[in-house]
Order: structure tokens, then sequence, then C-alpha cells
């Protein structure tokens, strides 16, 4: 009995001892001091941006973190940005797949998480040629219209504080939902169908899942997995069911193809469309909430935006309205707010500063759609109202919560006032196209 135990602690010494010399033969960036096998993991604050700007302020625009015994270096500056992103971007097109992830990727079939390389490149161009070409996405606007008109319609008589969030995610959800799987899970009346149910759980359970112990855990020994049991089979739980509606979806999905006539891509049979449901949907409904935030608290700075409104748009002007901006002013292709221009945002990520849309081969695959929704969303929800704070409350908290995104810690309540006349609060429903 002595001698195994005596033989295991023998190999981790020495596995520790391999990894501590390691480190001192490679010249790292400095760091904050590693503890044996957890590495920083224990000093990592919630919010991942404020703790390694807080590290940055201390060690330097670039510095090392050890995530378990795995290490990362973390950068701080546009030059040192340009350099990852660009001058090297070949080398570090890959993102860390741990365990967990690389099960639910089926070991990098899917897009997000796939290596960079023939499949990769591949599935990429799929989406952007077929799933989300121009003409296609031109082509769905009427759906775009008939959801955020659907949403102007159910806050007209709201009259009291809400809960903004609540209302995003389903307004992306059913956004993202149409464009990606041509269905929507909602009926007229608001009532969610059972595959929308399961959808949702799903994505509600993906997002419990990316808390700070279960993501900490992936970075531990495998053995340590012991003391997260229940984290790992909640994981696998969610895998499981990801696995099989994807499957019965995709399955209906390709029948209605072939009834249609149209080709199947076998590429998308893994998962690219889940993908997209994934990265499309929280990033949407966080950019208008933080945005609303800040206008809820800057009434002023909403006055000017109502004002923009009012003199692009008007106030009499319906829903349907055919766009007819002036050239480069209101982008309206789905009617809002002037289209954001490209010093307005890096959409392309060459300005290595700020990096809304990531930068390289891994950039936002729909950058564009991104903006579309977020300023039709925006556009809508102003043009048409004016919101303000719950009686009794004068400021909102405008801290993050942890995670993988960026939401706000607390959830933005608001008033929505309507401000046009009430003939311009009606749906405009369109079938799926
Ligand atoms: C305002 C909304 C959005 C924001 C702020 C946003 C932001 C981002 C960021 C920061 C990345 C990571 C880039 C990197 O690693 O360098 C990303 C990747 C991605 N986004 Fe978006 N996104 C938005 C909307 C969308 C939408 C609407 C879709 C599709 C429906 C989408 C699909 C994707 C995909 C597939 C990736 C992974 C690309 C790859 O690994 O090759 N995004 N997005």
């Amino acid at each position: 009995m002595a001698l195994p135990v005596l033989v295991l602690i023998l190999v981790l010494v020495l596995v520790h001892a391999y990894k501590i010399l390691s480190r001192i033969r490679y010249k790292l960036p400095p760091r904050p001091p590693p503890r044996p096998i957890v590495g920083n993991l224990p000093d990592i604050k919630p919010v991942l941006v404020r703790c390694f700007t807080e590290w940055s302020e201390k060690y330097g625009p670039i510095f090392s973190v050890y995530l378990g015994s795995h290490l990362k270096v973390v950068v701080n500056t546009a030059a040192l940005a340009k350099e990852v992103l660009k001058d090297h971007d070949l080398q570090l097109a890959n993102r860390n797949r741990m365990r967990q992830i690389n099960k639910s990727s089926k070991n990098d079939m899917d897009l997000i998480w796939a290596d960079y390389g023939p499949h990769y490149v591949k599935v990429r161009k799929l989406c952007t040629l077929k799933l989300f070409s121009a003409k296609r996405l031109e082509g769905l606007r009427p759906i775009r219209e008939d959801e955020v008109t659907a949403m102007v319609e159910s806050l007209k008589n709201k009259g009291k504080a809400m809960v903004v969030r609540e209302y995003l995610s389903t307004m992306a959800f059913l956004h993202i939902t149409r464009l990606t799987f041509g269905k929507r899970f909602i009926d007229s009346n608001g009532v969610i169908d059972e595959q929308g149910r399961e959808l949702k759980n799903i994505l509600n359970s993906s997002l419990k899942s990316g808390t700070k112990k279960s993501v900490s855990a992936e970075f531990l020994p495998v053995w340590f997995s012991i003391f997260y049991k229940n984290e790992n089979a909640a994981l696998d739980a969610h895998n499981a069911r990801t696995d099989s509606f994807t499957k019965k979806i995709m399955a209906e999905h390709s029948l209605a193809r072939r009834k249609q006539q149209e080709p199947f891509h076998r590429r998308f049979a893994h998962s690219p469309r889940g993908d997209m449901i994934s990265a499309g949907l929280d990033t949407v409904a966080i950019k208008v909430e933080w945005a609303l935030a800040e206008l809820v608290r800057n009434p002023r700075v909403q006055h000017k935006a109502h004002e923009e409104l009012d003199r692009v748009i008007g106030q009499d002007a319906p829903s349907h309205a055919p766009d007819a901006p002036p050239q480069g002013e209101c982008g309206c292709q789905d009617r809002g707010l002037r289209r954001p221009q490209e010093e307005d945002v890096d959409v392309k990520g060459t300005g290595y500063r700020l990096l809304p849309f990531g930068s390289g081969r891994r950039i936002c695959l729909e950058a564009q759609l991104g903006i579309t929704l977020v300023t039709s969303l925006l556009g809508h929800m102003l043009h048409h109202f004016t919101w303000s704070l719950p009686h009794g409350v004068d400021d909102i908290d405008m801290m993050e919560q942890p995670g993988t995104v960026t939401y706000m810690g607390k959830c933005l309540e608001a008033i929505p006032n309507p401000r046009l006349s009430a003939e311009l609060y009606k749906r405009l429903a369109v079938e799926n196209i």
C-alpha cells in the first residue's frame, strides 16, 4: 500500500518539477505568482475583464496567467493586440477546447470551436455563402420587420416597469431562430411551443454551465473531476439534450428541403445552425440592454436620439414605410437609426483598440447582421417609446455579470412610454419565407 502511494507522490513531484523547469527555461512575461496545480485560478476575480485590467496595471501590458497548469498570455495594448491578431494570426487561430467543449463540439466538427483547417474554412464559407448571403439576408428583411413590430405592439400597453432583458432575449431568440431554422417557436398569442421551450431551456442551461466553478474544473487535472461530479453530470446531460434537439430539428429541416428539392448541405448536419444561435443570441440582446441602460440614465442623450429619429424617419411614418434615407445617413435596411459607419464601429477589427467583433481569421462571422439587428431593435424601441426609470429608482447599477458573455450584473428595469400615434404600433405579421 505504502509503495504505490510513494510512487504516485514521486510522479506528481516529477511532473511538477518538469513544469517549473519549463517555466524557468522559457522567458515568460511577468505574472501573478502561481500555486501548484491550481495556478492562478483561486486569485481570478469573477469579472475577468476587470481582473485582467487590474493585473495589467500591476504586471504590465503583457503578462502570463496560469489557469491550472495551462499557461495563458494576456495582452493589453493596441500594438500587442495587432501582433497577436494580425502578425501571428495563423499560429493563434485555434480556440482552446477544454474537455467539455471538446465533447460538445464533437471534437471540432462545429464552427465556433473548430480548429483552423480545411473543415473550418469550408463550413465558414458555406455559412457566409448560403446561410447568411447578402441576398438571403435582404430576402429575410420582412421577417425582421415582423419580429420587431411584434415587439413594439406588445410593449405598447405595458405602462409599467419591465425587465427589458426578458423582452430582448425573446426578440433575439425569435429573430435568430427564424433566420437560421426558418421557424417561429412562439405563436401570435405569445405561447411558446414544445420545441421552443426545449431550445430556451438548452440556452439557459448553457449560460449557467459557464460558471466559475465548472470552468475552473476544466483547467485542473482530470483526476480532480471527482470533486466536480455534479457539474460534469450536468454538462453531460446538457450536451445530450442539445444533440437530441439538433438531430430532431435537422431531420425536419432536411425533410423540408427535400420537399422543396433544395440541396441539403451535409456539412451543416453537425451544428453550425446551433452555433449561430449561441453566437447571435446573447450578443445582440446584451448590446441593446447596455445601450438602452445608458440612454435611460442619460435623458438628455435619449432626447437627442429621439430628435435624430424624428428628423430622419418622422413622427408619423408607419412602421412599414419604405426606407428612403438620404445616402449615408440612415441605413434603415431595417428602418431605424443612422447605420453606423466604419469609423464608428471597428467592424473589421483593424484598429486593434475596441474590438467588438474580434479580429483576424476568427472575427465574428456575422458582424453586419449583428449591427443590423441591434440598430433595428434599439431604433424601434427608441422611436416608439420614451424610456424612464421605475418610480423611486434614481440610477442604474452598471456593473457586469461574470461569465463568458458580459450581461449587465443587474437586469435593466425601465418603463416604455409610447410617444407616437396609436396606429403606428401594429405588428406587420409575415409568414415564413
Ligand atoms: C452585436 C452582435 C454581435 C457581437 C458583438 C459579436 C461578437 C463576436 C465576437 C467578439 C466574436 C469572437 C471573435 C474572435 O474570436 O476574434 C464572434 C464570433 C462569432 N460570431 Fe459574432 N457577434 C455578434 C453577432 C453575431 C450574429 C448575429 C451571428 C450569427 C447569427 C454571429 C456569429 C458568430 C460566429 C459563428 C462566430 C465564430 C466565428 C469563428 O470562430 O470563426 N455573431 N462574435
